[in-house]
């Protein structure tokens, strides 16, 4: 069966389009509904939203790649997405990433072979003065230190 979204996600679509003059500007949205739907933004989901939005599929994709919060193949149950920018670079993120890959035991961009966790790095999540800091889906968690991630990864499992 085709991928489509459900009768409750196509409404969110029809409300979330027609609060914007043009319909292209809605993709980025549409986008974001669409992996809440079906989990990531796969070939079939991309052409799908490329339909829906009467753009081609290579512009659409094009977004899809830019932005690291869309997301192109499955991943785990937990997003951890840490900010590598140059506020939390200078507090320690590249440090804390290499911590939560060691004790995950993969490497960024990789899941866990249970699925539970996928670990990305990801730009500005404008809570700069919280740095260094991570995203887990839509949860942030601020002002990281070891001890912090140790905690948080446990209450998770
Ligand atoms: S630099 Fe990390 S949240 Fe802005």
């Amino acid at each position: 069966m085709a991928l489509e979204f459900s009768p409750e996600t196509y409404k969110k679509f029809e409300e979330t389009v027609n609060r914007y003059p043009k319909k292209e500007a809605a993709l980025l949205p549409v986008l974001c509904l669409a992996q809440k739907e079906f989990g990531h933004l796969g070939q079939e989901a991309i052409e799908y939203v490329a339909r829906l939005m009467e753009q081609s599929p290579a512009r659409v994709c094009g977004v899809v790649s830019f932005y690291t919060m869309l997301n192109t193949k499955p991943i785990g149950w937990h997003h951890i997405q840490v900010c590598r920018t140059l506020p939390c670079a200078l507090r320690g993120a590249e440090r804390l990433t290499s911590f939560i890959s060691k004790t995950l035991g993969i490497e960024v961009g990789q899941t866990t072979a249970d699925g539970r966790f996928t670990l990305s790095e990801v730009e500005c999540l404008a809570s700069c003065g919280t740095a260094p800091m991570m995203q887990i889906n839509d949860d942030y968690y601020e002002n990281l230190t070891d001890e912090k991630v140790t905690e948080v990864l446990a209450s998770l499992k």
